[in-house]
C-alpha cells in the first residue's frame, strides 16, 4: 500500500548489461528549495562509480560521476528517472488503486510495477528486490482488456478490498503514454498490450499495427507488432525492444526519452523546445553511428508527415543501450490522424525553417543537421512520398483494418499540404 506521507527519497537500482538482475546505482531524494520548489538531488553510489561495468543512466545530464547532481526542472525529478514512471494511463491506475489523486511525484516511481520501460528501478531498501518472475501472460489479455475497459468507464468501485481494485495494478503501471496498456509475456518474450477504447474513431490497434508495417516497408527500424484478437477485439501487442529473454530471466536495455535529451517538459510554455533539429543535434552527440541515426530520424520525421501522425511528440522517441554505447530506439507509436485541413498540418515537434510544418520543403530545409546533403534528402522524401502512395491502402487492408475504416483515414496519407 502507499504510506500516506509522500516519499521523498529512494535507491535507484539498474539492471546491468548482460545482467538479469539489478544492482544499487544511486540514491534520488526529492527535497524543496528555499523557496519551496522542487529540488531533486541524485548521486550515484561509491561502489557503484567503482564497479568496472557502471553505465551512466543518461549520457547527456546524468553522467558517471561523483557528483551530486541537482535539479529543479520536471518538479525536480531528474528526465531519465521520470522516463522510467508512469505518465497519465499508469498515474491513473495507481491513482485508483491507492484511492487517491494526489501522489507525491516518487510515489508513482515506487508504486509503479517493474516492468518499466528501461534498465533501471527504483525502491526504499538499499539492497533492490529480486527480479519479477511473474508476468502477465498473453493468454490474460482478455481479463486484462475488461479491465482496463472498466477503469476507462469509471466502473472499478472505490473500494481498496475489492478485486478488480488489487488487479489493477496489473495493467502497465510503469509503462508511460496514454493509452490503455498492459505488458504480458508469451513464449518469446515481453510484450506492451495496446487496447482499443470504445471512443475510438477506427480500430486502433489494427491501424497502429498497419503503419509499423508500413514503415518498415518505407525502410524504417520499428518495433516488431502483432495482432491478437480476445472476444470480438483486437489487441496490439508491440514487442519490447528493451528486454530480452534468456533462460536466466530478461537482459534490459537503458531507455532515455527524447523529451529528456531535449531537456524538455510536456507543460505548454516547454513545448517550444520541442524541435527536431535540437534533438538530432543532441543525439549526433550521443549515439555510437551518428550518421545511421541521424539518418534514420528524418526519414521517421518524413513518414510521420507522410501519415499525419501529429502526435509524434518527443516521448515517443527515444535513444536504447544494451550495452554501453547509445543508438536510435527503434520507432513506434506510429498513429495517423485525418484533421480537416488539407493544406496545413503541423508535427509536434520543429522540423525546419517554418516550424513545425508537415511540408516536405520545410523537412528539406535542415537536411545537412541530420548529415545529408540536399540531393540524398530530396530522394529519400520522394521515394518515401511514393512508398506510402502507392502501398497505404493495401497495407492498411492486409492488416486487417476494414474497407470503412480505410476510408476514414484516407486524408492522412500524403495530405496535399505535404508537397505545398
Ligand atoms: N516496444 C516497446 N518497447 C519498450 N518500450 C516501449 C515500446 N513501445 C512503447 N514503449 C514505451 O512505452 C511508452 C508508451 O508507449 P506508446 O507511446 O506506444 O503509448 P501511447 O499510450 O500510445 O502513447 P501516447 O500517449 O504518446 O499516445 C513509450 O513512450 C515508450 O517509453
Ligand atoms: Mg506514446
Amino acid at each position: 500500500m502507499i504510506s500516506r506521507a509522500s516519499s521523498s527519497e529512494c535507491y535507484v537500482y539498474i539492471t546491468l548489461p548482460g545482467q538479469v538482475s539489478a544492482v544499487t546505482a544511486g540514491r534520488f531524494v526529492l527535497d524543496a528549495d528555499v523557496r519551496g520548489d522542487a529540488l531533486g538531488r541524485f548521486v550515484y553510489g561509491r561502489s557503484y562509480s567503482k564497479n568496472p561495468d557502471a553505465v551512466e543512466f543518461d549520457p547527456v545530464e546524468l553522467k558517471l560521476s561523483d557528483r551530486t547532481f541537482e535539479t529543479t526542472k520536471l518538479s525536480g525529478v531528474f528526465g531519465a528517472l521520470r522516463d522510467a514512471g508512469p505518465d497519465s494511463w499508469g498515474r491513473r491506475v495507481i491513482e485508483k488503486h491507492a484511492g487517491r489523486v494526489q501522489l507525491g511525484e516518487l510515489d508513482y516511481l515506487l508504486e509503479s510495477s517493474d516492468d518499466r520501460a528501461g534498465a533501471l528501478g527504483f525502491g526504499r531498501h538499499q539492497s533492490p528486490p529480486a527480479p519479477l518472475r511473474k508476468f502477465n501472460q498473453a493468454i490474460d489479455l482478455e481479463k486484462l482488456q475488461s479491465l482496463a475497459e472498466a477503469l476507462i468507464k469509471d466502473e472499478i468501485p472505490n473500494d481498496p478490498r475489492a478485486q478488480q481494485v488489487q488487479d489493477l495494478m496489473l495493467l502497465a503501471t510503469s509503462m508511460g503514454g496514454a493509452r490503455p496498456k498492459a505488458v504480458v509475456q508469451d513464449g518469446t518474450g515481453l510484450w506492451l498490450a495496446k487496447f482499443n477504447r470504445e471512443d475510438d474513431r477506427w480500430n486502433n490497434t489494427r491501424v497502429e499495427h498497419a503503419m509499423l508495417r508500413l514503415a518498415r516497408e518505407c525502410g524504417l527500424n520499428t518495433a516488431e507488432s502483432r495482432i491478437e484478437t480476445v472476444g470480438l477485439d483486437d489487441v496490439l501487442l508491440v514487442k519490447r525492444f528493451d528486454r530480452e529473454r534468456t533462460t536466466k530471466g530478461y537482459m534490459r536495455a537503458r531507455m532515455v526519452s527524447g523529451l529528456t535529451l531535449l531537456g524538455a517538459d510536456e507543460a505548454p510554455q516547454a513545448r517550444q523546445n520541442w524541435s527536431y533539429l535540437i534533438l538530432v543535434e543532441t543525439l549526433r552527440r550521443v549515439v555510437q553511428d551518428a550518421k545511421s541515426d541521424a539518418r534514420e530520424l528524418f526519414r521517421r520525421i518524413c513518414f510521420n508527415a507522410l501519415i499525419s501522425n501529429l502526435d509524434d511528440h518527443p516521448r515517443n522517441h527515444a535513444i536504447l543501450a544494451k550495452e554501453k554505447p547509445w543508438r536510435l530506439s527503434p520507432a513506434h507509436d506510429l498513429t495517423p490522424s485525418a484533421p480537416v485541413s488539407t493544406e496545413h498540418r503541423d508535427l509536434a515537434m520543429e522540423c525546419g525553417d517554418q516550424g513545425r510544418y508537415a511540408n516536405a520543403e520545410n523537412i528539406l530545409s535542415q537536411h545537412a543537421r541530420f548529415l545529408l546533403d540536399r540531393g540524398d534528402a530530396q530522394k529519400i522524401v520522394h521515394d518515401m512520398k511514393a512508398q506510402v502512395e502507392a502501398t497505404w491502402y493495401d497495407t492498411l487492408r492486409a492488416s486487417g483494418v476494414s474497407a470503412n475504416d480505410a476510408e476514414a483515414i484516407r486524408g492522412a496519407f500524403v495530405y496535399p499540404g505535404f508537397s505545398l
